[in-house]
């Protein structure tokens, strides 16, 4: 890819202040692309942003927005459009962590999670779509985890959002494909981050209470030794998977520890389709059944 073919371009990144995201943000820009950092840590996303702007020489803008708000990333996306005219790449990356067995979780911790790290996806996804649309080429990714594909015990509330987050993407692609807005799902593995931090730092007030306890780590490490293993610096995540970023690959996993995982479901998902084909469960091809609303 052309280094001129970037510098006009125009990437935006949510949960953009810390970890992944920032280096998302930074690897764009050394591509020479202008950045959008935005966070509910505006006073961090500002100064990200200008140490990128200076260590990249690159227009570098940090904005202070909650995605549990639609209101605010709708007028985030209003800032980007005013400063930039344009966003070619947008990156939901915001994902916030709660640990807890699923029968302990309350409603209420469900709610926040989905509400952050799902609706709060829908919410990035929908602001940014017009700009994306009038892009040259728009590419939208969203920030997943390779724990849908590697799942591990205590996770239930943030796996099922991040599973909900790769929903999302699927169904985008097919309603983006004619506007030739490609869509991608990023699958990091561990990272090691102030993830833990942050989501302290975003709980709602009412909902206060430690991110995860030590019998949680254990039960999580104990049910996928691999989780705990793969660590990696966010920069070297984000420098593995950058050119699938940009060329709007569709899966873009960044370690390679989840490649038995993946054939191990995939083969049990053959398996499964397989012996439904052999169970006659389908209509013959010359009598194609009528598709149902529900199907
Ligand atoms: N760290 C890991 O091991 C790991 C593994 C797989 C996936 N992920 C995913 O990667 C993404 C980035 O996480 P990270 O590890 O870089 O964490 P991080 O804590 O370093 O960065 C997350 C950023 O999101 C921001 N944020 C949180 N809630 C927000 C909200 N409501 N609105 C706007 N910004 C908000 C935080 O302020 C923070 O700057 C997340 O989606 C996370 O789930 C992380």
């Amino acid at each position: 890819m052309e280094f001129r073919d970037l510098a006009a371009e125009v990437a935006v990144v949510t949960g953009g202040a810390s970890g992944f995201g920032r280096a998302l943000g930074a690897c764009l820009a050394a591509r020479g692309m202008r950045v959008a950092l935005l966070d509910r840590d505006g006073g961090r996303a500002e100064a990200e942003a200008a140490a990128i702007a200076g260590e990249h020489a690159v227009e570098a803008l940090g904005i202070g927005v909650d995605v549990a708000s639609g209101e605010a990333v709708r007028a985030a996306a209003g800032v980007v459009a005013d400063r930039f005219g344009r966003a070619d790449i947008v990156v939901s990356n915001v994902g916030v962590q709660l640990f807890g067995a699923v029968e302990r979780l309350t409603e209420d911790e469900w709610r926040w999670v989905l509400d952050v790290n799902v609706l709060g996806a829908a919410r990035t996804a929908q602001a940014f779509v017009p700009l994306l649309r009038a892009a040259p080429r728009g590419r939208l990714a969203f920030t997943a985890s390779s724990s849908v594909l590697s799942p591990a015990a205590r996770l239930g509330a943030y796996q099922t959002s991040k599973f909900a987050v790769w929903g999302l993407a699927e169904t985008l692609r097919l309603e983006l494909a004619p506007d030739g807005i490609t869509v991608s799902v990023i699958f990091p593995s561990g990272m090691a981050s102030r993830h833990l931090e942050t989501s302290t730092a975003a709980q709602p007030e009412h909902l206060r209470r430690a991110i995860g306890e030590q019998d949680d780590f254990r039960a999580m490490a104990a049910s996928n030794p691999g989780m705990v293993r793969a660590v990696v610096s966010p920069h070297e995540a984000a420098s593995a998977v950058i050119d699938a970023l940009l060329a709007g690959e569709r899966y873009i996993i960044t370690h390679g520890d989840v490649v038995d995982a993946v054939r191990a479901v995939g083969a049990d998902l053959a398996r499964a389709a397989g012996a439904a084909r052999r169970a006659g469960a389908a209509p013959p091809p010359s009598s194609p059944a009528e598709p149902t609303p529900s199907s």
